[in-house]
């Protein structure tokens, strides 16, 4: 977490805040999910998301060769998917990222390097980590149960623990696009 407060921020504001749910409010905010999830209410994280409709089609193109991937790689066993997201992961941690409700777009990315500075540092550490949108979907019952004003907003939740290597899922490698598709180089 110190290393991941080393992160260049905008005029160095460092105006993240992050908030490490464990134990009984961890159980909380699972039991919280799980029923939201049941009774049909879905949730939104106060990131809005794009409808994936109108993401930009290399982004449509991706995520539709990723989703084709992992339903090939895990086959009849594609419903831990689904059952890893409803427990959340079973993550035994998680790191809420925080920022002003109030605050630019660049303090998005600020934040987006702060969690990216703090997986770093947890695979130096031998800790696995995974940001996941579910983790910040339900943002009402985190505020209440985290005790977080609504002057700030949950920007994601970074899962900490140890990957289950018995788990098929986490055997799953997503692939990334070749250089060449992603970078320009003029002079
Ligand atoms: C912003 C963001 C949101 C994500 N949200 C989710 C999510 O809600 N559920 C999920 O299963 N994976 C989600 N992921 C993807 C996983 O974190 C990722 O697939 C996993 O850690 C495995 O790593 P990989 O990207 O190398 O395959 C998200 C990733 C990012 C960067």
């Amino acid at each position: 977490m110190q290393a991941a407060g080393t992160t260049p921020s905008w005029a160095n504001d460092q105006i993240w805040q992050v908030v490490v749910a464990t134990g009984e409010h961890l159980t909380q905010i699972k039991r919280a999910h799980l029923a939201a999830l049941q009774s049909g209410r879905s949730g939104y994280s106060e990131f809005p998301p794009l409808h994936r409709d109108a993401m930009a089609a290399q982004g449509r193109s991706n995520v539709r060769t990723w989703s084709t991937d992992l339903q090939t790689f895990l086959g009849p066993q594609y419903g831990q998917m689904t059952t890893a997201s409803a427990q959340l992961f079973s993550a035994p941690a998680i790191a809420y990222l925080l920022m002003p409700a109030k605050a630019s777009l660049w303090t998005a990315y600020d934040l987006g390097a702060f969690g990216q500075t703090l997986m770093l540092a947890a695979t130096a550490l031998g800790v696995d980590s995974m940001p996941a949108a579910e983790f910040v979907a339900d943002p009402q019952q985190l505020h209440t149960i985290l005790n977080v004003p609504a002057d700030y907003q949950f920007g994601m939740g970074i899962g900490l623990g140890y990957r289950d290597e018995q788990a098929k899922i986490n055997q799953f490698r997503s692939e990334r696009m070749p250089l060449d598709r992603y970078l320009t180089i003029t002079d």
